[in-house]
């Protein structure tokens, strides 16, 4: 693509958009000769085959994974949502920034919804770097836990906001 000097065709009419990206001409982009269109089938063939990493052994408590397993899917609401076992909804998986208790600086510069993707949450373990949420804002699953107690009024006690992060981390 021509974002990354490549040749080819890119089309994407949300980025004509004047608060999006409309001074980058990028919307309707045809170089020549044409190296991206024949090759983006087997590309998304190949993401979709990719399996997430699986948490080694010994790598969080199963007996506090389970009970949080109860949580994520109970008290704390967390699979209104995030649906096993792809932890996103299947179908429409986007959210406005109040529904998750965040501001919409991003939301708002982003082409079509201007809203947020639920993240899928296996091999969330491998995530070491880079914080959490789509600008990293939170630097542990602890802190994500306790953003969604604080802003969703959930009422975990600490010991269901330990056994969630260790079921975050079995995933
Ligand atoms: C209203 C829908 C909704 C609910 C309820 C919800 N989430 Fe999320 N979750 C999201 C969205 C949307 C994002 C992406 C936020 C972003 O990128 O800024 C997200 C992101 C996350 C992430 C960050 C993943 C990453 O790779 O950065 C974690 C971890 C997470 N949620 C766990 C939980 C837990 C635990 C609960 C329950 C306490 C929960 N979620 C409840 C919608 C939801």
């Amino acid at each position: 693509m021509k974002q990354m000097h490549g040749s080819g065709t890119f089309i994407d009419s949300r980025l004509a958009n004047e608060k999006v990206a409309a001074k980058t001409g990028l919307a309707n982009t045809r170089g020549k000769p044409d190296e991206v269109t024949g090759k983006l089938n087997a590309l998304h063939y190949y993401q979709l085959s990719l399996p997430a990493p699986i948490p080694p052994a010994g790598s969080f408590d199963t007996t506090a994974a389970e009970r949080g397993k109860q949580l994520f899917e109970g008290k704390a609401q967390c699979a209104s949502c995030h649906v096993p076992p792809l932890f996103t909804e299947p179908g429409w998986n986007l959210h406005s920034a109040s529904e998750i208790g965040v501001d919409s600086f991003q939301a708002d510069r982003s082409p079509g919804e201007q809203k947020y993707r639920t993240a899928p949450l296996h091999g969330l373990f491998a995530h070491t770097k880079g914080g959490f949420y789509h600008d990293g804002r939170f630097a542990t699953l602890d802190d994500v836990v306790e953003h969604y107690n604080t802003v969703k009024n959930l009422n975990l006690s600490d010991s269901d906001k330990k056994a969630l992060v260790e079921f975050l981390k079995s995933l």
